[in-house]
């Protein structure tokens, strides 16, 4: 049966990656470390058939234009690769709001990579699964991981990929989402990432980000969440730096967004270590250590633009599952 389900989950990136070398194949201009978040997940059956005479596509129920021809692009290159011309039906289901800056397009593209791979028996390594991700969402290739994720800066398509530096077992950092408006950004990433040179300050960004991942690993692989949650902040705060004075300039941020940051930094003053970063939507990923995932989730549920608190541990790898979506 040319059919397969995969779940995978979406990540936050902690240096995150922002701007093109290729855009056609989606080569960042600087590599990337993300974690990749257990309850914040895709759904993606595909099935391919003779019976099909076109491509179906549902997306939470929905079949949406610009999200369609996207998947229909990616769905060919997988096709090409199988050396088949099967048309397919995929449907996929998001437990979290899509495009609001919780990097929907990782985890539905590294669904949708995994599934339709595995439907058309296709063997490929996590690297080379990475690599075809990649050319659909770069998010998607390092959701296809799992874990404590490095996306490297390669600068050919082969050597652009991502690897688990760390498993989801080796520190149990916490995420706290703050859901301050499930309404679709206005900024799309794919149209952010070619204004990025238009920042006087990106070359500045790119000449230290190097070492900005260096030291991220050191801190997880030491697991000091205090050096941790201050570099992952002002990175944050840097890749908003960009967004801002790109031109036409780009502002994520609504008011709701400023108070959670407000907030998180007066947790840390009250004794609470909690860290925000934020990607290019509105919504907020507070991180903690277990023993404090409570009081941030009550002390965000508390505010008014708070519309809801989702909270996730670390994944492990995209899992392959038995029931199917139809
Ligand atoms: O994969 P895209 O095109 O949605 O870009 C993601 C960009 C950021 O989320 C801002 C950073 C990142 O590394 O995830």
């Amino acid at each position: 049966m040319n059919k397969a389900t995969f779940q995978a989950c979406t990540d936050v990136a902690l240096i995150k990656y922002w701007g093109k070398k290729n855009e056609q194949l989606r080569l960042p201009e600087n590599g990337s470390i993300s974690i990749t978040l257990a309850d914040l997940h895709t759904i993606t059956t595909v099935e391919f058939s003779s019976s099909y005479n076109q491509d179906e596509i549902i997306i939470d129920n929905e079949q949406l234009d610009i999200e369609v021809n996207r998947v229909i692009e990616h769905l060919n290159r997988i096709r090409q690769l199988a050396n088949t011309a099967l048309r397919a039906k995929v449907v996929s289901q998001n437990n979290f709001p899509k495009s609001t800056g919780l990097s929907s397009s990782g985890s539905g593209f590294a669904a949708l990579t995994l599934a339709a791979c595995t439907a058309l028996n296709l063997n490929l390594s996590d690297k080379e699964m990475s690599i075809l991700a990649r050319q659909a969402s770069g998010t998607a290739c390092r959701c296809v991981i799992g874990g404590f994720v490095e996306w490297l800066d390669g600068n050919t398509s082969d050597t652009s990929y991502s690897t688990a530096i760390f498993s989801n077992q080796h520190w149990d950092i916490r995420d706290v989402v703050a859901v301050v408006d499930s309404n679709i950004k206005d900024i799309s990433s794919t149209a952010g990432h070619t204004t990025a040179q238009t920042s006087n300050f990106y070359q500045t960004r790119l000449q230290h980000i190097n070492r900005k991942i260096n030291q991220i690993k050191k801190f997880i692989k030491s697991k000091d969440f205090t050096q941790f949650g201050e570099l992952i902040e002002q990175e944050c705060l840097e890749f908003h730096a960009i967004l801002l004075t790109s031109k036409p300039s780009l502002i994520a941020w609504q008011p709701g967004t400023i108070a959670v940051m407000k907030t998180v930094q007066a947790l840390r003053k009250s004794g609470i270590p909690a860290y925000f970063t934020i990607n290019t939507g509105f919504n907020v990923h507070v991180l903690t250590l277990p023993a404090y995932q409570l009081a941030v989730t009550q002390a965000l549920q508390k505010l008014p633009c708070v519309q809801n608190v989702l909270t996730s541990q670390i994944s492990a790898k995209p899992q392959k599952l038995s029931t199917h979506l139809f």
